[in-house]
């Protein structure tokens, strides 16, 4: 009689995950959190040395890894570590694409080399990315971090903005094509301190302060709560779960006073 109610399981268990952009802050503990759970793990970017100091950690959380690095600017890149966790782990489960690139610069001031830097890692890398791993997954679960940022209006984030809203209308119509295979969701986080944004928002900023008197849920997100919403997208629990863009934001942005 419960069966006819139990939902799958809320775990990465047993499931074999490449976290792009997961050596640092939000898709590090995406990586890490995956790996406390039973997960086997490539936290992957383009730099060696925290592609290293990452898969220790991954190592001391009991997960099996690879050490490989990636830029998602280029395919050739992206396909070198697709194909060496294949042939390491004959199955990929689950994608997260968390790599970053910003620009905090006025609309009128925009270089287009800003604005071709931003959109080569943040759209078009989730763009092949997507394309690279889901050639190869059976089934499986892709999760893309995207941004609160295309739902609301930030002063001097143009190009940030459309490049994360390219990955939510992307994400949806991916899903619909790789169904029901695999599914295709992003996370929206809100405001989250790691190395890109410590200097803005970190503690003792007057951004901080503002956040703390605007965020009904109190301060920034711990990267936890980013994971933790990254855990059940990519769990069986949220089997029917795609094309969906789950803001983690403590209400943020939907709050007025
Ligand atoms: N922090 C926030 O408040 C916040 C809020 C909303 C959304 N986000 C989004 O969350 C994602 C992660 O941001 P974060 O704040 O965690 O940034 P972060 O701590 O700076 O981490 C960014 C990661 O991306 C990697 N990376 C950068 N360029 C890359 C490239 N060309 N190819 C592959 N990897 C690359 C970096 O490693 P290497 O330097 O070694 O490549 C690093 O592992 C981004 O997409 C960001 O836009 C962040």
């Amino acid at each position: 009689m419960a069966d006819e109610y139990a939902h799958r399981p809320v775990t990465v268990a047993g499931k074999t995950a490449v976290v792009i952009g997961g050596t640092s802050g939000i898709g590090e503990a995406i990586a890490l959190s995956f790996a406390s759970e039973g997960a086997d793990v490539v936290a992957t970017s383009r730099t060696e040395e925290k592609v290293a100091a990452t898969a220790e950690r991954l190592r001391e959380l009991g997960a099996a890894t690879i050490e490989a690095t990636t830029d998602v600017t280029s395919r050739a890149s992206i396909d070198g570590t697709r194909d060496r966790v294949i042939e390491e782990f004959g199955s990929v489960d689950v994608l997260v694409t968390s790599a970053s690139a910003v620009a905090r610069t006025a609309v009128d001031e925009t270089t287009e080399e800003e604005w071709r830097h931003v959109l080569d890692v943040q759209l078009t890398g989730v763009y092949r990315a997507t394309q690279s791993f889901a050639a190869v997954m059976d089934e499986g679960s892709i999760v893309h971090v995207s941004s609160l940022a295309p739902q609301l209006a930030i002063a001097n984030l143009s190009t940030y903005t459309a490049a994360k809203g390219g990955v939510d209308a992307y994400t949806r119509a991916a899903a619909k094509e790789l169904a029901p295979e695999i599914r295709v969701n992003a996370i929206a986080p809100g405001y989250v301190v790691t190395p890109q944004n410590v200097d803005l928002i970190g503690e003792g900023t007057e951004a901080r302060e503002r956040i703390r008197r605007r965020c009904p849920m109190g301060d920034v997100a711990d990267r936890s709560e980013i994971a933790g919403a990254a855990v059940y997208l990519a769990s069986d629990a949220a089997s029917y779960t795609t094309g969906e863009v789950v803001t983690v934001d403590g209400l943020f942005g939907r709050s007025v006073f």
